[in-house]
Parts: C-alpha cells; structure tokens; sequence
C-alpha cells in the first residue's frame, strides 16, 4: 500500500523541536489547545529543510540530558538565524543559553517539583502575566549562570538566577521551568505569550478551519476517484468517513463488516447515523454466521484475535472486488500512532492495526484525515461535523469486539449474556453521570466457570460476570475507577436479576499495569 501522500501544510505550523518525547508531545498539544497548530519535529532536522515549511515559530522542548554529556541531543545554531521565533524550554533554555554565549554549569543545586518562581521586573513578554512570585514545576540539574548577550533575565528561583530569560528584539525566548505541565498552573499563560506576542500569532486553528483545511486536502488527494472507508462505529473512523464524504461526497463507500461481536445496538446505530441521516452510501455486510463459524470452539486469546483479523480480511477484500474502479483507502489513523511510530510513512503498520491488517496486494492508496490530530481534537471535528454525542462520547472499543470479553468459547449464547450485562454497565453509568470521567467501561463473561448460589428458593448454579471500569490518559496505564458504591450496588444487583445465565458479579481492582484493560 502507498503510504498517504500529503499536499500542502495546513497553516504556518509551530514546530516544537524534540529533545526528549514525553515533553515534546505535551508541548505540541498546549499548543494546539491555545488553537495553534503544531507539530513535533526531530531534534537533528536541518535548519533548511525546517525552513522550507516556513514555521511560526519553534519551541525547544525540555529533555533529559546534561547539555554537557557526550551524546546529548543538541540542535544546529543555524536555528536561531532563521528569523523565526524560538522558546527554549527547560534543556532548550540551556541550549540556547549555551548555544548563543551564556554559561550553563552544575550548580549542584538541583530544582525537582513545584518551586517558586520571583519575576525580575515586570518579567519582559513572556511571564508578563504571572504575578511577582509564581508557582511553576522544575525538572532540572543544570542551571543556567549566566544569559548571553543581548538577553534580559525576566525571572529567578531561590536556587537560579536565570529562570527565565528573552532578547525579543531577536524573537528568542527561554524559561527554566515547564509551562506545559499542569503544576505549572500560569504555564499556559506563558506559552499564550509566546505564540501571540512573541510569534504574532492569532488563534485561528479551530474545528472549522481544521474541517476546511481537511477538505480541500482530501480533494487534492483523492479528484474525481472512488474510495472505500472500513468503518467500524468507532469515533476515529465515523470522523475520517465523514470527512471524506464531505469532501467527496458520493465517491465514499462505506463497509461496516458486521462481525456479530459488537455491542447492543451498535450496528443498527452505524447504519442509522451514516446511512440515514448523513446519506453516506453503505455497504452493511451482516457476517455474524462466518464469523462465529470460525470461532467456533476457539477459547486462545491470540487464536481468537488472529481469526477475527483475517476474516475481516476476506470479507473486505469481498467488498473491495466489488468496488474495482476504487483507488483509495480511508484510515482513521492519529497523530500520536504517527508520532509513536516516528515516521510520516509508517501508514502500513497502522493498516494492521486499524482494521484488522488489511492485505498490502489491494493496492489501494491512504487517505489518512485525522494524521495530525490528537484524540481529543478528533472529537471536536466529529462535534463540528453534526456526529452525534453518542459516537463522539464513544469509550474506546476493541476490533476484536466481544470476543476478547468472554473467557471461554464465543457462542452466540455467551454473547447474548454478555451484551445484556454489557448494557446495564453502560446504562448505569450513563445514570451516574460517569460516562466522561471513565476511560471504559464494560463486562467480561467467565464463561466455563460456574458458581453456587441462591436465588428465590433454588439453588443456582451459573456463570461470573466481572465488572471492569478504568479510569486513563491514553490506555497505555490504566487504573480502576472508584465507582461510588451505590452505583456497583446498582450495577450487581440488576444484571444477576435481569441477566439468565449469571449468579455473580465481581469487580475488577486490577491497575494496567500489571493487568491489561481487556482481559483477553
Ligand atoms: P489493553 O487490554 O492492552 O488495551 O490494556 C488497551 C486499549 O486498547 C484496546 N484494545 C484494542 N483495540 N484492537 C483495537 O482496536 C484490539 O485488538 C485491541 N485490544 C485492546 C482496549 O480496549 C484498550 O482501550
């Protein structure tokens, strides 16, 4: 599969300079919630090539060496006679420091954690809106001693005395602590400085833009040519496909493969959102049987996953003979899978991922919409593109559906038992107002174990149903969520009444890690 060309940039992007990820990301979407747009680059980019896309400005991310260490990321001084604006920040600070004649030492005066900031006068542009002294978070041993020349120092600490420093005149700017982080609680404040003051710059990237922007690209890329979308009811791909038919209209077909391991009501949602109320041409192929077929006596997590994948395969590939003239391929692919996988072109890794690995012989070409959005920006797309609540709210679920939800064999019984113990989950914490404050939320069927209990005046004999719901940032950790008690009395006592089949619920208090979120 070719990898999804891009045509232009959206809008003058700010590059934030990686010195160390974790940092480089948060910044970038501190960025983008002041509305603007911005990108993570690699510390080694060649200051021509970073110029070519003519960037607003740059920010030095923070990082974890010693500028002083051999092997130290460090960037090309050329970046500071670009003419743009640069922000060093934390390890940035000190390379610019460093890079234009200042002095950077061990002080052995290490700062970690909250800290008090003092202003040096009325702290030049950047920390014009913090108060005398400010709270902000520290993460260094290095210190900057002294700024280079033609720099004013705008801030100290008890520990530094350059905690902040800017030559506006020159457009360069650099404080110590991390504004990005939230224990820096005026850091936005800064950052804002920056962007508008410092770089010019007006908040213009907003849904709307990112939509038109979106749209114009997609027309670029696609003409007058037909395109499949593998939708999934997940928000990522109903975003991507609504994008695409905004686009390009009737070119779009959409495929759900309906695997028959999806949630109550969900295909008949896919079909009632796409099919009847946006009018998006959509090919529903009901594939419960084959599915289930294959799964038949399966009870392997892996097994199970990899069965699931390459029948979604085959039936796409089903559809996509039908579709011949097709020439391109719609992904919902993110930018932090772009950023993870360090690489604008690493599409063919996402396309396994996605929908189930796709084969590379279908010969069709990405068009990836979403490649430079976080999940969240994502979600406000979906708001402006009339997607409703109930997809754009949607709690992340996995392509092997519920499948991966039953430990023990996937009978069409055990999915009806857990689909209906599934709903109730939802339902009550939809009632308790916790749908936003939970990552997931879901059931998991113990299917070949049984339990003794009572009920009326019989003795039952029946399977567990565990209870799972997290609480998250991005799933790679996970914790379990504190649900007020009455809300899991709620929840165990009416899915052992209105669930047959199940005597006993239990609640996961598993934190991923150790645990995984799904349990298969
Ligand atoms: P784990 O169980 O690894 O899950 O903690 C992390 C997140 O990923 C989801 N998940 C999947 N999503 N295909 C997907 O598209 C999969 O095979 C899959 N397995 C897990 C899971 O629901 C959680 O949000």
């Amino acid at each position: 599969m070719a990898p999804a060309s891009r045509t232009e940039e959206p809008t003058a992007p700010v590059l934030v300079v990686d010195l160390g990820a974790q940092y480089a990301q948060l910044i970038a979407r501190r960025v983008r919630e002041a509305h603007v747009y911005s990108e993570i680059v690699p510390h080694d980019v060649d200051p021509a090539a970073l110029a070519r896309r003519r960037p607003a400005g740059l920010i030095l991310s923070g990082g974890p060496a010693s500028v002083y260490e051999d092997g130290a990321p460090s960037v090309d001084p050329g970046l500071f006679e670009l003419g743009v604006p640069v922000l060093g920040i934390c390890y940035g600070h000190q390379l610019i420091a460093q890079g234009l004649g200042g002095e950077v030492a061990a002080t052995g005066q290490r700062e970690y954690g909250a800290t008090t900031l003092t202003r040096d006068g009325s702290g030049g542009v950047l920390l014009a809106d913090l108060a005398e002294r400010e709270q902000v978070w520290m993460s260094h041993g290095d210190a900057v001693t002294r700024a280079p020349e033609g720099f004013r120092v705008t801030a100290h600490t008890d520990a530094i005395p350059v905690a902040g420093m800017e030559d506006p005149e020159r457009g360069l700017f650099a404080v110590q602590f991390h504004p990005e982080v939230s224990h820096t609680p005026r850091g936005q404040d800064v950052l804002k400085r920056f962007l508008f003051d410092g770089c010019g710059l007006l908040p213009d990237w907003t849904p709307v833009n990112i939509v038109e922007d979106a749209v114009e690209r997609i027309r670029a890329q696609v003409g007058d040519a037909e395109v499949l979308c593998a939708l999934s009811g997940g928000v990522d791909s109903s975003v991507a496909a609504l994008l695409v038919h905004r686009a390009v209209g009737d070119q779009l077909t959409c495929v759900f493969v309906d695997h028959g391991l999806n949630r109550e009501g969900e295909p008949q949602q896919v079909e009632e959102t796409f099919g009847r109320h946006f009018g998006v041409p959509l090919v529903h192929v009901k594939a419960e049987d084959r599915f289930l077929a294959k799964l038949a006596g399966v009870t392997d997590p892996e097994v199970k996953r990899r069965a699931i994948g390459e029948e979604f395969i085959r039936v796409f590939e089903e559809v996509a003979r039908e579709h011949r003239g097709a020439r391109f391929l719609v992904q919902g692919t993110l930018y932090p899978d772009v950023i993870e996988s360090g690489s604008r072109t690493a599409a063919n890794i996402k396309s396994h991922h996605n929908v189930g690995g796709l084969p590379e012989e279908m010969d069709l070409e990405l068009v990836e919409p979403l490649r430079d959005l976080f999940k969240d920006e994502v979600r406000r797309v979906g708001v402006e593109l009339g997607l409703p609540e109930e997809i754009v709210r949607r709690q992340p679920f996995p392509g092997p559906g519920l499948a991966v939800r039953i430990v023990g064999d996937v009978t069409r019984e055990h999915l009806s038992t857990l689909r209906s113990a599934d709903r109730i989950v939802r339902e009550e914490i939809r009632r308790a107002d916790l749908e936003r404050a939970t990552w997931q939320a879901f059931c998991v069927l113990l299917a070949d174990v049984r339990s003794v209990g009572v009920m009326g005046d019989g003795r039952t004999y029946e399977s567990p149903v565990i209870v799972r719901v997290v609480t998250s940032e991005d799933a790679m950790t996970a914790d379990w969520a504190r649900l007020p008690y009455d809300v899991l009395e709620a929840i165990a006592s009416r899915i052992v009444r209105e669930v047959p089949g199940v005597n006993r619920v239990a609640y996961d208090i598993t934190s991923k890690p150790p645990g995984t979120i799904e349990w298969e």
